[in-house]
């Protein structure tokens, strides 16, 4: 993992960083809050490692985006993947939103939400058979399909179902989105959308299928894009291909921008929603066809901290290492993409000593389980808590069980309250989802006799 680039200004831990991101998190007597809730409370009743959401920041961050929409009269589709939980898909729903998924069983997620299956659209990849079925089934709104096979594949699904599938077209617009390489979609050579110079026979194609409604042309060029410039670029190329096909005769009523907003997590400055909206204002001034966004992690990055306890301050060779209880399967992201994310503790000490430098790391047996090298941070004691920013996207939807490391808690914050939104998962749980095979089940039948009774 790269050393950490800091600015000074982050180091003083006097207030929140984030340029205002996080003005529900606040120190109240030396104590972290969020919102009117101490975390340290919630950390002593629930136990650590937990993630927490602020309602407040969540509808906060929706209703900036559906206010610079709404003269678009665009439609919003939350990206779940960047958090899937119950209650933020509820109060995301009761705000109107759609949602954006990549797999049947997000379909069923929100679904459980109240979210109707008129409001969901249905990308990535890699659908099969089976979840196309599904999908067509539940009714759902938009299938985006990403290659000619899998317009095929639909095409037979639709057919044999008897309802015809509504498609939009992913194009791969061929644009850097100048983010990480992990989250970068729509260049050349990435799997995603097809590469906009080979899809007109695809178009035409799907124009004729009798399974398939073809309403739309899709585009996402990827993930944490700070800079306008990268999605003005994709946009203006999947208008020009819109004009190209119309002037063909093949008319699209929709037009799905997807997602990407990036958001502060170190020292970016990301553009918000209102300028992002109003490049696809400019951009589709003359489009005559309904527009769509799918932005996940700038709803909800901001609304949520992942906090863990230090459990040991260890001395290493030329700096400490503080071991956390929270590891590379409860957020992945610095593990898996060198993300950063800044870290603060809990607890204040009034009379601030120097900061020092700490390899921030998970108890995971992986020496990539570390979430910050050579981070500068207050002295810490075992036992502290610490508190990772921006942590409500692609947190606790990409935490996995490695190590036989239950999935954490959820807690949801609204005003003077909080609500435990998903308990610990019981490890008795997870041992009791994997039913022996019947031969291995103490008195079940040995390996060799099964063997020769076929
Ligand atoms: N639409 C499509 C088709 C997508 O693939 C994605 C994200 C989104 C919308 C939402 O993008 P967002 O607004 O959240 O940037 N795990 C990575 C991010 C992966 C993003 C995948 N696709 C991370 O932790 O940074």
């Amino acid at each position: 993992m790269a050393q950490d680039k800091e600015d000074v200004m982050t180091h003083s831990m006097d207030c929140i960083p984030g340029d205002g991101a996080f003005s529900y998190v606040s120190y109240n007597d030396n104590t972290l809050f969020v919102d009117q809730v101490s975390v340290k409370k919630i950390a002593q009743e629930v136990g650590t490692p937990f993630y927490v959401y602020s309602q407040r920041a969540l509808e906060f961050s929706y209703e900036e985006c559906a206010q610079a929409f709404e003269p678009l009269g665009a439609g919003i589709f939350y990206a779940m993947k960047a958090n899937h939980n119950q209650s933020v898909l509820k109060i995301f729903a009761r705000l109107g939103a759609g949602v954006d998924i990549v797999s049947i069983g997000e379909a069923y997620r929100a679904i459980a939400a109240g979210i109707s299956a008129s409001r969901i659209i249905y990308s990535g990849v890699g659908k099969t058979a089976d979840e196309l079925t599904k999908a067509l089934e539940l009714g759902i709104y938009q299938i985006n399909v990403e290659s000619a096979n899998e317009l095929e594949l639909l095409n037979e699904v639709a057919l044999r179902v008897g309802r015809r599938a509504p498609v939009a077209l992913r194009v791969n617009p061929d644009v850097d989105a100048k983010t990480l390489r992990g989250t970068t979609t729509g260049k050349k050579g990435n799997k995603f959308g097809i590469d906009i110079t080979d899809a007109l026979p695809i178009f035409e194609r799907a124009a004729t299928l009798p399974g398939i409604a073809l309403v739309g042309i899709a585009v996402h060029i990827g993930s944490q894009i700070t800079e306008l410039q990268p999605f003005r670029l994709a946009y203006m190329r999947t208008v020009e291909y819109w004009k190209m096909l119309r002037d063909r005769g093949i008319v699209l009523p929709r037009l799905d921008l997807g997602g990407g907003l990036g958001v502060w997590y170190q020292n970016e400055s990301p553009a918000r929603f209102q300028s992002w909206a109003d490049v696809i204002s400019e951009v589709t001034q003359d489009v005559d066809a309904e527009l769509s966004v799918a932005p996940g992690r700038a709803l909800v990055a901001h609304a949520g901290l992942m906090v863990a306890t230090a459990v040991y301050n260890k001395r290493g060779n030329d700096r400490g290492f503080l071991i956390l209880d929270a590891g590379m399967n409860d957020l992945a992201r610095p593990s898996l993409y060198g993300a950063y994310h800044h870290i603060v503790p809990v607890e204040r000490q009034a009379n601030e000593a120097p900061v020092e430098p700490f390899d921030i790391v998970g108890p995971v047996c992986e020496s990539t389980d570390a979430f910050a090298a050579a981070r500068l941070m207050p002295p810490t004691r075992d036992g502290d808590l610490v508190a990772f920013l921006s942590a409500g996207a692609y947190g606790s939807s990409m935490s996995s069980t490695y190590n036989t490391r239950p999935l954490i808690p959820e807690v949801l914050v609204r005003e003077t309250v909080y609500a435990v939104v998903r308990p610990r998962q019981p490890v008795a749980a997870m041992i009791e989802s994997e039913p022996l095979a019947s031969w291995l089940e103490d008195g079940g039948m040995p390996v060799g006799m099964r063997n020769n009774a076929q």
